[in-house]
């Protein structure tokens, strides 16, 4: 193998550049020495999307989208979906290893202990119209953390950033099944300490008349299973939101309130809302040769379908769909199944999606059990932010400790107007 280096020929003066090759990448800043003149600026990349650059260097989380591979810390998803807990998970992504049964039942102490919300914070989510979409309330209602925790703005001290980690993951939870009670008009269901993170989420949830709320076990386990997959996905949108705010030295809870206003957006979280609505607009078996040709004229996308990364099945998607069984042994099916499975089967079949490498993502199925589950559609894309709260925090957190890492700041191509000057209102011609 030759040396780990590119060696770059500039055309315009027929200079040679040798620049190093670390991790099979350049260092984008290599190339600004690269030069017509020494008053010129330098070469820059131009990579709208980030389709081709890295931000940072994570040991977190590893995705392989060709091979259709994501692991935690290097663990499989496979092996942590059939085996392990949301808060298990958490913690793994947030410390790098799997927690001892001591370290597990301490962390477990803390996030379960703080999963109240101050009594202020309540009114701040009864200010809510009756309608807002409990997604805008999370956002919202987790930016309003930061003024109840002040404190949190000291990111480099250790003792109080795990406390608002203790506080986000927590509280996270409780603010989600506050904005469906609000929403519902119901009274809020306070934590349940006994419970387990999903079991008392499902309590928070669905608790009604009963002294003790019993979440069932199957529903409480897929809960859990749904957690873990959507914990954390590397440099997807909102992570980079996290990032990007973090890289500011803003509180968490604010950077947090960022990073899932980015996961609302139908392209990214809101996805899972968005194939429900598709699935029911599609209404019967019948409809959807009719839907997927529309879909290939160009007139929408199929939602729930492709990927950024995947270009293979999506390993989630593949795990979710088994959960689906699961849940409907103990919830009925859900007749919009059958619409998904045979959209899944056209679309793998069909040139214009094969052709795209177009496959199911992880929000096709979830969906589909959330609302077998009782959840409202407007639910779903809360329903991610809870888990993938750990993973942004862990993503933060890596970035404070990153010496590499300053203020995000992308450069820019500017093609707009040279210099001129002002022209007086009456001058100024249509
Ligand atoms: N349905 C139909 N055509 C599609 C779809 C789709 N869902 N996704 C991509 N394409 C086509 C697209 O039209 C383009 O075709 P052409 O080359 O003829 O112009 C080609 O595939 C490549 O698309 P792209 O927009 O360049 O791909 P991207 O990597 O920028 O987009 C995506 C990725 C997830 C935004 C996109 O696939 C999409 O909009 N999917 C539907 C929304 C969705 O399910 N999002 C959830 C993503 S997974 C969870 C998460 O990350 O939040």
């Amino acid at each position: 193998m030759g040396a780990e280096t590119l060696t770059i020929i500039d055309n315009r003066t027929g200079r040679q550049y040798e620049i190093p090759i670390e991790n099979d990448t350049i260092r984008a800043m290599d190339l600004r020495k690269i030069k017509v003149s020494d008053e010129d600026f330098g070469l820059m990349t131009y990579d709208p999307a980030f389709m081709n650059t890295a931000s940072c260097k994570s040991r977190i989380t590893f995705i392989d989208g060709d091979r259709g591979i994501l692991r935690y810390r290097g663990y499989p998803i496979e092996q942590l979906a059939e085996k392990s807990t949301y808060l298990e998970v958490a913690y793994l992504l947030l410390y790098g290893e799997l927690p001892t049964s001591a370290e597990l039942k301490e962390w477990t102490w803390h996030i379960t202990h703080h999963t109240f919300i101050h009594e202020s914070i309540k009114k701040v989510m009864d200010g809510f119209h009756y309608d807002a979409h409990p997604m805008g309330m999370l956002i919202g209602m987790v930016g309003a953390l930061s003024t109840f925790y002040p404190e949190a703005k000291n990111i480099f001290d250790k003792d109080c950033r795990q406390k608002q980690i203790y506080r986000m993951i927590a509280k996270v939870a409780t603010i989600a099944a506050f904005s469906y009670r609000h929403r519902k008009g119901l009274p809020y269901a306070y934590p349940d300490n006994d419970l387990s993170y999903t079991g008392n989420f499902l309590n928070m949830m669905f608790k009604t008349t009963e002294v003790k709320y019993k979440p069932d076990p199957v529903l409480e386990r897929a809960l859990n299973v749904l957690f873990i997959l959507h914990a954390d996905h590397e440099q997807n949108c909102s992570t980079n939101a996290m990032r990007s705010i973090g890289s500011a030295h803003t509180d968490p809870y604010s950077a947090l309130a960022g990073a899932a206003a980015a996961l609302y957006g139908p392209l990214h979280g809101g996805a899972n809302e968005a194939v429900l609505r598709m699935l029911n607009e599609i209404g019967t078996l019948e409809h959807v040769p009719e839907y997927i040709k529309r879909v290939k004229a160009g007139e929408f996308r199929l939602m729930g379908f492709g990927h950024r990364v995947y270009k293979n099945y999506d390993p989630r998607a593949r795990i979710i769909k088994d959960v689906a069984y699961e849940v409907f042994e103990v919830t009925g099916k859900d007749p919009l199944l059958d619409i998904a499975l045979e959209l899944e089967r056209i679309a793998l079949e069909d040139e214009y999606f094969v052709k795209r490498k177009l496959y199911p993502n992880v929000d096709f199925y979830s969906g589909i059990i959330y609302q077998a589950m009782r959840f409202p559609v407007d639910m779903f894309p809360v329903l991610f932010a809870i888990p993938r709260t750990s993973g942004w925090i862990a993503q933060w957190q890596e970035l404070l400790e990153d010496s590499e890492q300053k203020i995000a700041r992308p450069r820019q191509i500017y093609l707009g107007a040279q210099e001129r000057d002002y022209v007086p209102i009456e001058e100024r011609q249509k």
